[in-house]
């Protein structure tokens, strides 16, 4: 019996203080990721809301060079793995607040017709779809979607490009056809 309180008293402890310790590695990101994880950048992506796998694999492969990042895996070398994790639980938790973007549609339907021919079968028709390890799209700040989709385009982009499935089917893409399903997916809600 004095065991099970004894128990029950530590966890509470345990919770509380992961929560005030969750609060101030989150306060860390806001600078750049905007307030609890919505970003207001056109190259800055959104975390909050986003899948908490994903979240937590990339920054696990950020933080020992596994896939490209200017800064993020600098960053993250401070923190320990764990901390990785109760961080993407965190900002998934958070609602997804879609990019604040116009819709220019020239754009928009030149990236629909590009996104259903190559990009639906794994992200869902306008990048909706989450599955185990992929992220949400659809409304992600486009200028982010460009970058990340030239990892896999750009044969002089020698930078690690984590997902082989990814450069199979947007390895061949023209720039333009990459900024403009940036567009159709980011200015989705
Ligand atoms: C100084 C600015 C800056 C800070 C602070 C920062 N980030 Fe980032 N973050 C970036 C940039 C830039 C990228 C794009 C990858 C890169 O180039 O490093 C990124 C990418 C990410 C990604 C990948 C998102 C995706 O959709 O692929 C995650 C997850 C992330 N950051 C989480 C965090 C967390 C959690 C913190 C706080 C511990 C944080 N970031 C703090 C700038 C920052
Ligand atoms: C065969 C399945 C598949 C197709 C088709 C596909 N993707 Fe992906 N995509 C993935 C997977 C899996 C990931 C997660 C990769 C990872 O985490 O390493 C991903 C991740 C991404 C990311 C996040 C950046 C990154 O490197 O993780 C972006 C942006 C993206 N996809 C855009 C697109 C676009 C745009 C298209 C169509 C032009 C497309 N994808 C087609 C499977 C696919």
């Amino acid at each position: 019996m004095h065991h099970k309180v004894a128990a029950f008293a530590f966890c509470v402890a345990a919770g509380v203080a992961q929560a005030a310790d969750i609060a101030g590695l989150a306060a860390t990101c806001h600078s750049c990721h905007g307030i609890d994880g919505a970003s207001v950048g056109p190259t800055m992506p959104s975390i909050a809301g986003q899948n908490e796998n994903y979240l937590r694999h990339v920054m696990i492969e950020q933080k020992h060079d596994q896939r490209y990042s200017s800064i993020m895996g600098r960053l993250l070398r401070t923190y320990s793995d764990e901390e990785i994790a109760l961080m993407a639980r965190h900002f998934a938790a958070k609602p997804w607040v879609p990019a604040a973007v116009d819709a220019d549609m020239r754009l928009v339907n030149r990236g629909r017709q590009v996104a259903q021919k190559t990009c639906q079968r794994c992200h869902g028709a306008t990048g909706e779809r989450v599955a185990e390890g992929t992220p949400r799209l659809a409304g992600q700040w486009p200028g982010y979607l460009v970058i990340e989709s030239m990892k896999y385009t750009d044969p002089t982009f020698h930078r690690n490009k984590p997902s082989e499935r990814m450069a199979e089917r947007v390895g061949n893409l023209a720039v333009e056809d990459v900024q403009a399903v940036a567009h159709f997916l980011g200015t989705r809600k």
